[in-house]
């Protein structure tokens, strides 16, 4: 059965794939996620009270709802405990009994955060990763020196085994690196995870049997994408990428899915663009942003202006974002790698408001490469050294759309031509268009 509606980020995360996942996991019994860790973040609301989660797919909102950890994710199971807490204290019902987690994820150690810090600190054009132990937790996995998640269920003794084969080279890294503070020891380190494991026990399971039969059972499956396009190991702007593959085929895996499963691949953009950490951004406007801070400013640069209206500041790390105009042709070269069906543009309202400001909104169409107008992103900006200069169609003025709007006709004409303009270079049809903050905020087309 093709029951799965995979929810992917567009461009280099941030689009608010929360929103849309949460719509659709208002009828969903099996809602997951599938990759990264706690590098990610959304913003979920229970009872009018707000809460960020990291790890946790948001539709644990529904009480239906089954919300799965799957194999990709690499899990630190400290911040789980956090967040089970947290969410426990707002009232959110059976949480223990509704949220599995796969035991064949990872588990994130801090000594993959001092790794992750380390190895910043040694490049000479560090990727500005969330220093949260991602890359070298996966790294692990490749290694086949990762600890899973079935492993904090080991006998402490077994568990410190695997701890002291895991970190013999990274405890050698500490020290030629003058950070003894941080050589692990493997037997204190397993007694503490070995008691996390404890506490999540009863949630560890064997996720393939969780979700064939949510499959077999005709059960709604909506899969929470974590991080996106531009940031996939191997289809983003490597090496300033994460460290897994957050493309649809990726999601699948982690999320213990087969192509077969997918019903809908909902691709999820804002009508701006933002970016955090380095990495290439063709259409980024100049902003007072130096080494993650906002400098004073007088007069603010067009970056600081769609900045500072969309709010555009890490959910995770607080950093502000690298912001700029919306790019089309990324999402054309997109179209047929995520399988995408449907957009999802969120901040419609949002760019109104900067065409007000600014006097007009600009759309990337195509971009100037190596002389030559093209109409893909290259993937070969490291060896020429050139990022492609946007060729932009120009929309004069802004608009106001209030956040009640639910009827497509009614948006105002800028925004219907941002939208035709949009499809015309994409080829994927708009169905859901953000107009406000909150979940409801959105307009569903029929199409
Ligand atoms: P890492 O995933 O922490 O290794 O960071 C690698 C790159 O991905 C950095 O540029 C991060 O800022 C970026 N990144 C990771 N997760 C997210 C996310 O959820 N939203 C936006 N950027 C992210």
């Amino acid at each position: 059965m093709n029951n799965a509606v995979i929810v992917i980020g567009g461009k280099w995360g941030d689009e608010g794939k929360g929103k849309i996942g949460s719509r659709e996991s208002k009828n969903a019994k099996l809602v997951i996620r599938a990759t990264g860790g706690a590098n990610a973040g959304h913003t979920i609301v229970y009872n009018g009270k707000k809460v960020a989660l990291h790890l946790i797919p948001g539709g644990i909102v529904y009480p239906q709802t089954t919300c799965l950890i799957g194999q990709g994710v690499v899990l630190d199971p400290i911040i789980l405990l956090e967040e089970i807490k947290t969410l426990e204290e707002m009232g959110v019902p059976d949480i223990t009994k509704r949220l599995k987690i796969s035991g064949r994820a990872h588990v994130i150690f801090p000594y993959h955060k001092h790794l992750d810090t380390l190895f910043e600190k040694m490049k000479k054009n560090p990727i500005g990763t969330t220093k949260r132990g991602i890359g070298p937790c996966y790294s692990d996995k490749d290694h086949r020196i990762g600890i899973r998640v079935y492993d904090l269920l080991l006998p402490i003794e077994e568990l410190a085994q695997k701890i002291d084969v895991a970190t013999r080279i990274h405890n050698q890294m500490f020290l030629t690196n003058d950070m003894t503070d941080r050589l692990v020891c493997p037997y204190q380190l397993a007694s503490e995870f070995y008691c996390y494991g404890q506490q999540l026990k009863n949630m560890i399971v064997n996720a393939d049997i969780l979700v064939n039969s949510a499959c077999k059972n005709d059960d709604k499956i909506v899969v929470e994408g974590a991080q996106a396009y531009r940031l996939d190991k191997d289809f983003g702007d490597y090496p300033n990428v994460t460290s897994s593959n957050c493309v649809t085929a990726g999601t699948l895996i982690g999320a213990h899915l087969s192509h077969k499963d997918v019903k809908e691949v909902i691709v999820v953009v804002k009508a701006h663009d933002s970016r955090v950490g380095n990495g290439p951004f063709p259409t980024e406007q100049p902003a007072h942003i130096v080494n993650d801070l906002v400098l004073d400013y007088d007069s603010p640069y067009i970056g600081d202006i769609i900045r500072e209206e969309a709010w555009e500041y890490g959910a995770t790390t607080k950093r502000p974002r690298r912001t700029g105009w919306f790019d089309a042709v990324i999402l054309r070269s997109a179209k047929g790698v995520l399988g995408a069906d449907y957009l999802c543009i969120n901040h419609m309202d949002t760019l109104g408001k900067l065409g007000q400001i600014i006097g007009s909104v600009k759309i990337c169409t195509s971009y100037k490469y190596q002389d030559k107008e093209i109409d893909y992103y290259p993937d070969d900006m490291e060896l020429t050294g050139e990022v492609p200069t946007p060729i932009y169609t120009t929309i004069d003025g802004g608009w106001d759309i209030p956040s009640n709007l639910r009827d497509f006709d009614k948006l105002p004409e800028g925004a219907k031509k941002f939208i035709e303009i949009v499809e015309f270079v994409t080829e994927i049809p708009v169905k859901y268009i953000g107009v406000g903050p909150d979940n409801e905020d959105l307009i569903v087309r029929n199409l």
